[in-house]
């Protein structure tokens, strides 16, 4: 039989150690702890703030509570799961530190409305931290794009090559990717951002607490309206996990396009040493692992997403101890978009190197430019649909014949169409097919170069 809890009186008694186990948080919640002192600091000025307790007497408080903190960084004080969770082991040694008044902490307050301040007020942080190590994805990926504007790489649609874009376009729409992240992420902080803390165990309380006085403390921007929904809302969580769920969706994304062109069928990119493995029986292999592990780990998040829509579904107001059920998801999700964001910044940073003969061989060596002879006799007043189809007929007999456009003769072109004049070899020459494409937010040059200018104003 275990130690006795604080809820043991009512008991006859004690918990089964097992379902003492099954119960506990402690394990886990303790992520929390000093988010939970802040918390309980906030409550006990405010305790005194009223005069439901005494100025001393939440001093004490305060002060016990910051001895805890302290402790924790020390490695002085590591709960057991005698505790149950994180709220209790701050309580009980607080009470151990500044005795009996230690025992009034929990005055007017609830474990439902502390534990849902506690999760806000660190997801609240890991928030700005991750929008950090989205500016850093982001500026590495405007760097790479700065240095390659003109390098080309080949453009798909369904996996077939289909127009030559410029490398700094392609990085640059991950780069707007995280930008979403980031707005995004600024949009959940404002949900997250809302206090629970006095709605008690469900319906507020009988004291005369000031709930705006521990927003004000805990820098919320405001308090919830009703407490049933304060102490059970979780949309900030599921708001939070699917905002993960689509940086790890970018993050894949870009994943799996690394991992293609590393291999020997794309060869657009060498990975260095610094971030690639080896295998332990194909001495030749230099494996991706950073982006497949990457793209590996998205399930997991989705996974956290999911199971928290689940928790949610039918669940009754108000607390129920499945709410219990959010932290792990949220911690793991957490920890999973930061070192995924860390990984793949290192990896776009120093991990890649393009080559660019290949690249500029691989524009040139297809069909990518058939669109711009068509667009050339649309140009010059042949029907866009005609012109379409009468360059189909030429990419099919020059593909028999195993020719590309560029190597048609300017008699085989007339023949085709007497529209056609020299300038066409110019005008299908990868580097003219990418600086044509100059509509807003189009690949051409130009309009990279405004792509960058924005970028840059995006980032500050
Ligand atoms: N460990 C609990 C949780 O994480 C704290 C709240 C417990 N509330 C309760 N009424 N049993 O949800």
């Amino acid at each position: 039989m275990t130690e006795k809890v604080t809820w043991s009186q009512r008991f006859e008694s004690a918990l089964h150690p097992a379902i003492a186990r099954f119960n506990a948080s402690i394990s886990f919640d303790i992520e929390l702890i000093e988010y939970d002192i802040t918390g309980s600091q906030a409550h006990a000025k405010m305790l005194a703030h009223t005069g439901i307790i005494s100025p001393e007497e939440g001093e004490k408080l305060v002060t016990g509570l910051e001895q805890i903190r302290q402790e924790y960084q020390q490695g002085q004080f590591q709960p057991g799961i005698d505790a149950e969770d994180v709220h209790f082991a701050v309580e009980k040694r607080l009470t151990e530190i500044v005795g009996d008044v230690g025992k009034k902490l929990h005055t007017a307050r609830s474990r439902n409305d502390q534990v849902g301040t506690d999760t806000r007020l660190y997801l609240r942080e890991q928030i700005t931290q991750i929008r950090q190590y989205l500016r850093e994805f982001q500026t590495v990926l405007l760097e790479i794009a700065e240095q390659n504007v003109e390098t080309l790489i080949p453009g798909y649609t369904h996996l077939q090559r289909a127009q030559p874009v410029s490398l700094a376009h392609h990085l640059l729409a991950y780069f707007q990717m995280a930008q979403r992240d980031w707005e995004r992420l600024g949009d959940v902080y404002k949900r997250v951002n809302i206090s629970p803390l006095g709605c008690g165990a469900l319906a507020g309380t009988t004291f005369p607490i000031d709930r705006h006085y521990t927003a004000k403390l805990l820098d919320f921007d405001s308090i919830y309206a009703n407490s049933l929904d304060g102490v059970s809302d979780r949309d900030f969580a599921i708001e939070f996990l699917s905002a993960a769920s689509i940086i790890m969706v970018h993050l894949s994304r870009l994943s799996e396009e690394v991992i293609l062109w590393s291999s020997e069928e794309f060869r657009f990119v060498t990975l260095k040493d610094s971030c690639a493995t080896g295998s332990s029986i194909m001495p030749q292999k230099k494996n991706p692992d950073v982006p497949e592990l990457v793209r590996g780990k998205t399930g997991r998040v989705f996974g956290h997403l999911q199971a928290m829509l689940v928790i949610m579904k039918g669940l009754p107001l108000a607390y129920n101890k499945d709410l219990q059920e959010d932290k792990e998801g949220i911690f793991d999700s957490v920890n999973t978009v930061k070192a995924c964001l860390e990984a793949m910044t290192i990896l776009m940073k120093e991990g890649l190197e393009f080559r660019h003969q290949r690249l500029a061989a691989a524009v040139t060596e297809d069909f990518s430019n058939a669109t711009d002879v068509a667009d050339y006799l649309a140009a010059r007043g042949v029907p866009f649909r005609e012109a379409y189809n009468l360059v189909g007929k030429v990419v099919k007999t020059s593909i028999a014949a195993g020719k590309l456009l560029k190597d048609l003769t300017i008699e085989e072109w007339q023949q085709i169409h007497p529209a056609f004049e020299a300038d066409i070899y110019a005008a299908i020459s990868p580097r003219q097919v990418v600086a044509a494409r100059n509509s807003y937010g189009g690949t051409g040059f130009d309009q990279i170069q405004q792509a960058i200018l924005s970028a840059h104003t995006q980032l500050s």
